[in-house]
């Protein structure tokens, strides 16, 4: 499998191992509910047994009256919050926001409704489960195939328009499919914990899973009206978070409040079933797809509808049907978003958000569209390759889309595929073959690093960034090591704390790009200054230590700012992939197996291979897991999730994942950054599903257009 992978790298770089990786594996690297704080008390939740209602009447004396506990929170005796609000940049909802802990109205199921604060854990376990509530139990709604009917636009009239919108529907050769991606919940392995210490009045400390520092910092600060300086937000570690870490969420203002009642640090993890309701989930969303295409196999239109749940107190949006404005060179689009408000927590993105979602019912129907047209899959696609943005005209900084397919279709054996379906049998097993692609955009926002040379010929990077996992300190440290023309076990890249340079927040695969240019600049200007420093005799390979000691220096450093670069308005940006899978298929049964997937990725140059491998990886099985498996479910005569463990839920494990050949392009985007770089995370998983479903429909004939491919539906 290596050996797959290094064929597509430049020969230089086998790779650096993942700097974190030791810290991480021998448990040494510690995440935010691992702190010790002076005076740690432990907080549990009491959710909402209903999902909707009000709160009549709320007992806690024998809560209260139990061992250790220091006090229990509810709408009745907390601190009053004073800046609800939208979270940032998504439009109000009506019933919004959620007064966490503010308020006797009940929105969805297992909503923080108290909060038990206890000298341990156990103690305010056992003592959670004494309170007892008493509610008006409202009527509520948790299906989204049942009220479709209450779609509205959440932003403007949520229709986009190319051309002539019903074009498709007058073409020679036309598929027209609904497609439905049930509730996926992101389920990191560490569980979303935080720790809250009130330093003052107005002055806090939180030791946080988050993604975002800065942003977490904002956030609060503007939910308590105190000033973002006054607050330290810690973040070091975080394992995983697949964008379950992007906002602030009920639990972390809870703990806030808390820690400012019981006027001491509070320490809130949530169990792993309080993370199907509370931390965010990629939406349960209906599709219908309409595609036209001439004989020959031109789309001649393009009409993609797609309604979404939300909660009833925010609109969660993401970009469902822009796989359809974009992806393919088509003059007529219609494209029209939707949501319906449910009794459910906010959803939130989830690796390759919405595009994710969308690509499923785009690339399902394209390969329906191939079978109407009989034509191979990726020719089609050829006959529809985008050289320049279909919206917006602009060049592309770069795409090489097309070698991406040849990559994968050589990888995957995709001579070997028939186009009849239910064709090739072997040892009782339909094999199949089938492709899915998508594309992401290719962001970058503003830095700033700080670089300090030591004394002792060390580089330390500092920035407010973070690394969820894809690999992001290795990717910094090697762009470092190569701009300075050190090795790279003399860089240290620290991250995580919000008193740090400002960094975005990590995500939407933005991270290599935006903080990568900042630490390729700042070592630019360290570089600089060292060269000022020993006047011209300076050559290319400077001993620093060397010079730091002639110039009696105990370390030189830079801060510097990095702006979100230029050229996204003569540029369209994009990262794009495309996903091969070889699937068995038991008709009796109904069990898929995956035998083989070859992912590429044209995300621009490569910088860290091995990291970069593994984010190929994981995304093609979190696209499997999409694809076969994950379903959060919902009683809706309950409105409660029936499947909120890891036995119930299922996930990939290591018998379900077979070779996965992660390739590359690696071809550098000469816009979008000087390292050249472009996103990956979200593209390793866009695309992935429907290559699934569209190689167990080659394999057995059975279109499955209904995530997950569980075996009653492929029987
Ligand atoms: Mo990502 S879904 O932006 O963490």
């Amino acid at each position: 499998m290596e050996k797959d992978i290094n064929a597509n790298m430049p020969s230089s770089s086998d790779g650096l191992n993942r700097v974190d990786g030791r810290l991480k594996v021998t448990g040494a690297a510690k995440y935010s509910a691992e702190y010790s704080v002076e005076g740690l008390t432990y907080g549990v939740l009491v959710g909402s047994t209903i999902t909707k209602g009000t709160i009549k009447a709320i007992d806690t004396k024998a809560a209260e009256a139990a061992p250790g506990v220091l006090a229990v929170v509810t709408h009745l005796n907390a601190p009053k919050v004073p800046g609800f609000q939208p979270a940032p940049g998504k439009p109000a909802s009506p019933k919004g926001p959620l007064k966490v802990l503010n308020t006797d109205k009940v929105l969805y199921n297992g909503q923080p409704i108290a909060l038990v604060i206890a000298d341990t854990f156990e103690c305010a376990l056992f003592a959670a489960s004494l309170v007892k509530v008493r509610y008006d139990v409202g009527k509520h709604v948790t299906s989204l195939p049942d009220n479709m009917n209450k779609g509205f636009a959440p932003r403007g009239e949520g229709v986009y328009k190319r051309g002539t919108a019903d074009a498709w529907q007058s073409a020679p050769f036309k598929v027209e499919q609904e497609y439905i991606v049930p509730t996926d919940t992101h389920n990191p392995m560490e569980l979303h914990s935080i720790i809250a210490k009130w330093d003052a009045d107005d002055k806090l400390t939180v030791w946080d899973k988050t993604q975002g520092v800065m942003d977490t910092r904002e956030e609060i600060a503007k939910l308590f009206k105190i000033p973002a300086e006054n607050i330290q937000v810690n973040s070091k570690f975080v394992g995983g978070a697949f964008g379950s870490a992007l906002r602030v969420w009920p639990h972390e203002i809870a703990a806030v409040i808390g820690a400012k009642m019981v006027k001491k640090p509070v320490k809130l993890v949530l169990s792993r079933a309080d993370m199907f309701t509370s931390v965010g989930h990629r939406p349960y969303t209906w599709q219908k797809v309409g595609l036209g295409a001439t004989a020959d196999g031109k789309l001649t239109g393009i009409s993609h509808e797609a309604t979404g749940q939300t909660s009833e107190y925010e609109n969660f949006t993401e970009g469902t049907v822009r796989v359809s404005q974009g992806l393919y060179a088509c003059p007529n689009i219609y494209t029209k978003y939707n949501l319906v408000s449910l009794n459910i927590g906010t959803p939130t993105w989830m690796r390759g958000p919405g595009e994710a979602t969308g690509a499923f019912a785009l690339e399902s129907a394209l390969d329906e569209l191939s079978y109407a047209l009989k034509i191979d899959p990726i020719e089609l696609r050829l006959r529809n390759y985008a050289e320049t943005d279909p919206e917006s005209g602009k060049p592309y900084s770069s795409k090489f889309l097309n070698e991406a397919y040849q990559l994968g279709a050589s990888h995957i054996g995709w001579s070997e595929r028939k186009q009849q379906p239910g064709s090739v049998k072997k040892d009782g097993w339909f094999v199949g073959y089938g492709v899915g692609g998508g594309m992401f955009g290719a962001y970058r926002d503003g830095a700033t690093v700080k670089a300090t040379m030591m004394a002792d010929g060390s580089l330390v990077l500092q920035t407010a960034a973070s690394d969820i996992g894809p690999g992001t300190g290795t990717a910094m440290v090697m762009i470092a090591a190569e701009q300075m023309g050190i090795p790279a076990d003399k860089v240290r890249f620290e991250i995580g704390e919000s008193s740090l340079p400002q960094a975005p927040t990590q995500g939407g695969s933005a991270t290599t790009a935006s903080v990568g240019s900042a630490v390729h600049y700042a070592c630019i200007d360290l570089k600089e200054k060292f060269q000022k420093l020993i006047g011209n005799g300076g050559t290319d390979k400077l001993d620093y230590a060397q010079v730091l000691k002639q110039h009696n220096l105990p370390s030189l450093e830079v801060t510097t700012k990095a702006d979100g670069g230029t050229g996204r308005d003569k540029y369209a940006m994009n990262s794009w992939s495309v996903h091969f899978v070889k699937v068995l298929v038991n008709t009796a049964t109904g069990v898929v197996k995956i035998d083989k997937v070859a992912s590429v990725a044209d995300s621009g140059r490569i910088i860290s291979p091995k990291t970069a491998r593994s984010q190929v990886v994981g995304g093609a099985i979190g696209g499997i897991g999409m694809a076969l498996m994950e379903e959060a479910v919902i009683d809706h005569r309950y409105g409660r999730y029936v499947n909120n463990n890891f036995a119930d839920y299922h996930v990939p494990v290591n018998a379900d994942i077979p070779q996965i050949d992660a390739l590359f392009v690696n071809k550098p985007d000469p816009i979008i950054n000087p390292m050249g770089a472009k996103g990956m995370a979200e593209i390793a998983l866009i695309g992935m599903a429907a290559a699934v479903a569209n190689a167990v429909y080659n394999a057995s004939g059975k279109r499955v257009r209904e995530l997950p491919l569980t075996p009653d539906k492929v029987m």
